[in-house]
């Protein structure tokens, strides 16, 4: 049998074993921006480089300011192949609101023909695919071609530390592409490649009044409330229209070209594609433009988080001494991250009352990519989507942030594929977290597929 058969045939026969490493996996709670999590993040990143190790790569956990890098690479290398780096990260979001998870979140739950639990989506179920694809190939003998992974923990904190990471190991992490899985699908039945992301710029604002919480009866009408000038700053960040009023924020907007937008409308994502997705009673966004064009070519501010004064049952007569908000923006190109905390800064300082004092915080930020598409990289995936799934892949943007795939460009110069098997219903980042199971088996024969197109075409 030849190699891709033989492959298929491994991964086809070890389905079971696959799940169950997969909820080894998504038991451990490797939360990467909760300090209390420290001990998981160390175990999750040795599981990976265990399970590197066992299917046969050398695998290595590099140490970071934060949380460990894992990096492995095949043992035996040939020099005529390409290299293919797998990109992935294996910390996850915060489970909360643990009350509403129908099964805990670190107790990974199958239910007809999905496995839940927080991380299966996004995207402990997409490492593991592309391990277990890499396991299948790696079983008959030689990869058709040169295979590395650097497997992060810092992805869903921004990566912080993963730039200067990258920019010391630079021979290592060398690759002719990088295979991203960190996205997903339109649909089960729409095989998709994703050719541009977001990037992000987060904050957190801090409006603070009188040194500690103050009798509202007492001193009401004389002081101003922090609370109410932190939703007036944030109500001014916006009209009525959905534009964004941060003076500047639009300047170096890359307008889409009709082309373009042409070839968005094909896709399927009508606004009641939309509203089926995400249960509201009907859209809003910025005028002008369709929901596609809104979620993958146009910047976004908000809120995340909100916090002021006392939140506890029953009832307390204050003004209280601060106020909070957790605010993010989505970025495309061409914005630059540190310019829009500029402009943040610059609209705080014009507009909040003197009677108050504001402060922000810098979370994290990262710049918005676009892939190029004409690689031949994207081929051999487009023609192993195409296999499995029947059908030509199609090409989109996300609305999603992956900071990695456009540093990697900046510092590697080297494109990635963005190819991931999660669905836009799994409710990645929120309460009972799900991943389709036949498609994440479809995601990894396509993942031996593109392995196997790769090394032929070159
Ligand atoms: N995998 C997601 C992003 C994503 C999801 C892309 C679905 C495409 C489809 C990724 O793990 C993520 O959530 N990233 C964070 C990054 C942020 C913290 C910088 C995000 O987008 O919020
Ligand atoms: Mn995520």
């Amino acid at each position: 049998m030849a190699g891709r058969a033989q492959a298929l045939k491994y991964a086809s026969d070890r389905k079971l074993q696959f799940l169950k490493a997969l909820e080894e996996f998504i038991r451990i709670p490797s939360v990467s921006t909760n300090p209390q999590n420290k001990g998981d993040m160390m175990s999750a990143s040795s599981w990976v480089r265990d399970k590197l190790e066992a299917i046969g790569m050398n695998a290595q956990i590099f140490p970071t300011n934060g949380h460990p890098v894992v990096f492995a690479e095949c043992k035996k290398t040939n020099s005529a192949a390409p290299t293919v780096l797998v990109y992935g990260h294996y910390d996850v979001q915060p489970a909360d609101p643990l009350e509403l998870w129908n099964h805990p979140p670190f107790e990974p739950t199958i239910h007809d023909d999905y496995l839940f639990g927080r991380g299966a989506s996004d995207m402990k179920g997409q490492v593991a695919a592309s391990l277990f694809a890499v396991e299948a190939i790696l079983s008959n003998g030689l990869s058709p071609v040169n295979i590395k992974f650097m497997i992060e923990g810092e992805e869903e904190i921004g990566s912080p530390n993963l730039n200067s990471f990258i920019e010391t190991h630079q021979q290592l992490l060398a690759c002719d592409i990088v295979l991203n899985p960190d996205t997903g699908m339109i649909a089960a039945d729409i095989p998709t490649i994703t050719y541009a992301l977001r990037g992000m710029s987060y904050f957190e604002i801090r409006i603070y009044g009188p040194p500690h919480d103050l009798h509202s009866g007492l001193f009401g009408g004389i002081i101003h409330n922090p609370a109410q000038v932190l939703c007036e700053l944030i109500a001014g960040m916006h009209d009525s229209q959905g534009h964004i009023l941060l003076p500047g924020f639009y300047d170096r907007v890359r307008p889409l070209s009709e082309e373009e937008r042409n070839s968005l409308a094909k896709l399927p994502m009508t606004e009641q594609y939309y509203i089926n997705q995400t249960g509201v009673p009907a859209l809003f966004g910025e005028a002008g433009f369709t929901p596609i064009e809104q979620i993958g070519a146009r910047p976004t501010l908000d809120v995340n988080g909100f916090y002021s004064g006392f939140i506890g049952e029953g009832s307390k007569t204050i003004i209280p001494a601060w106020a909070m908000a957790k605010v993010s923006m989505r970025l495309v190109p061409d914005q630059d991250p540190n310019e829009v905390t500029e402009q943040l800064q610059a609209y705080l300082a014009a507009k909040t009352p003197a009677t108050v004092r504001w402060e922000i915080l810098k979370m994290h930020n990262g710049p918005a990519s676009i892939s190029n598409i004409n690689h031949p990289g994207t081929n051999a995936l487009a023609k192993a989507l195409e296999s499995v799934w029947g059908k030509k892949p199609v090409f989109k943007r996300e609305g999603g942030s992956v900071p990695v795939v456009a540093n990697m460009q900046r510092i590697l110069g080297v494109e990635s594929i963005l190819s991931g098997f999660g669905l836009p219903d799994d409710d990645i980042h929120a309460p009972n977290e799900k991943l389709h199971l036949p498609t994440w088996n479809r995601g990894i024969d396509s993942i031996i597929h593109f392995f196997y197109n790769y090394g032929e075409n070159h």
